[in-house]
């Protein structure tokens, strides 16, 4: 938090936001759908594309907070399975800009020390994209700090079929198959994610209550919000509050927030007694 501070200036709006984030309990990883890019054009008149040009913008700037706040990790939902279903100009733009991010960022992704990643079936993407991509991966491979990670012709279903079919086929190498009894852990150690704690903290913009195919295993004790924000007007300021409404929560995983008190204990057992009786 010291580091973002200290960029603030004395007037800025986002001072409080950042004062009242614990530096002690950020999620170790962030992971965005990122939603609205359309709508936002379309209030301002403008081609879809210009909506997905200026979601380019809250990249920017979200990666760059995380960073600074020394968030561990960050998954962004770039591009669905389903996005091939777009017009194929859309589609095409998307690739373009893409490709544009990462030429342009690779400078400021190695300044902060940002290690890039991706998941999704990355063999289907158009070769220019892939090279783009793979260059960026490598040139930024040795950094230590967020591990940023772009979802791209990405499914949870799909990685989950990658994740099974990769334990069975390990099974099948090493002649393992006919005792096969498939755990959670050899499914989590097969996903694209393998390397990534799940993420603590699943923000959606643009309002809809939806997963959308979005680390369909990974969140499943995530906490989830939801803001009306579309995702180009997403900034620093929604990306603290977010933060701040998570550290909020009182996460129990399926247990209890803090140990059953023993009084508690003994009431159940009173209360269990009485309707026991009653009912006999
Ligand atoms: C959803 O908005 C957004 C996408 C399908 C693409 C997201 C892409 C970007 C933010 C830009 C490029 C990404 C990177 C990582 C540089 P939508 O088009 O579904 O919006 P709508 O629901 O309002 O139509």
């Amino acid at each position: 938090m010291k580091a973002l501070l200290e960029q603030l200036g004395p007037d800025d709006k986002d001072r409080e936001l950042a004062a009242a984030i614990d530096a002690e309990r950020l999620p170790a990883h962030i992971a965005i759908i990122m939603d609205g890019n359309g709508r936002w054009a379309n209030r301002r008149a403008l081609p879809r594309i210009a909506g997905h040009s200026a979601g380019v913008g809250a990249v920017h700037k979200t990666v760059e907070t995380c960073a600074i706040l020394g968030i561990g990790a960050l998954t962004l939902y770039a591009f669905s399975v389903e996005n091939w279903k777009r017009p194929r100009g859309e589609v095409d733009m998307l690739w373009r800009l893409l490709r544009i991010y990462l030429r342009k960022e690779l400078g400021e992704l190695q300044r902060n020390n940002i290690c890039l990643q991706a998941i999704g079936r990355l063999e289907a993407l158009p070769a220019a994209v892939r090279d783009e991509l793979e260059t960026t991966i490598a040139a930024t491979a040795r950094n230590t700090g967020l591990r940023l990670t772009l979802a791209i012709n990405y499914s949870g279903r799909a990685e989950l079929v990658d994740a099974i079919n990769a334990v069975i086929e390990t099974a099948r190498l090493n002649g393992s198959l006919s005792r096969l009894r498939i755990d959670e852990d050899m499914i989590s150690s097969c996903l694209y994610t393998a390397a990534l704690p799940d993420p603590d903290l699943l923000i959606r913009t643009s309002g809809e209550m939806r997963v959308s195919n979005f680390l369909l295993w990974q969140i499943a004790y995530a906490e989830l919000f939801v803001t009306d924000t579309l995702w180009p007007d997403f900034n620093r300021t929604e990306l603290l509050k977010a933060i701040l409404d998570y550290q909020r929560r009182d996460r129990r995983f399926g247990g209890l927030s803090s140990g059953p008190e023993v009084a508690d204990l003994r009431a159940g057992d009173s209360l269990l007694e009485e309707i026991v009786v009653s009912s006999q």
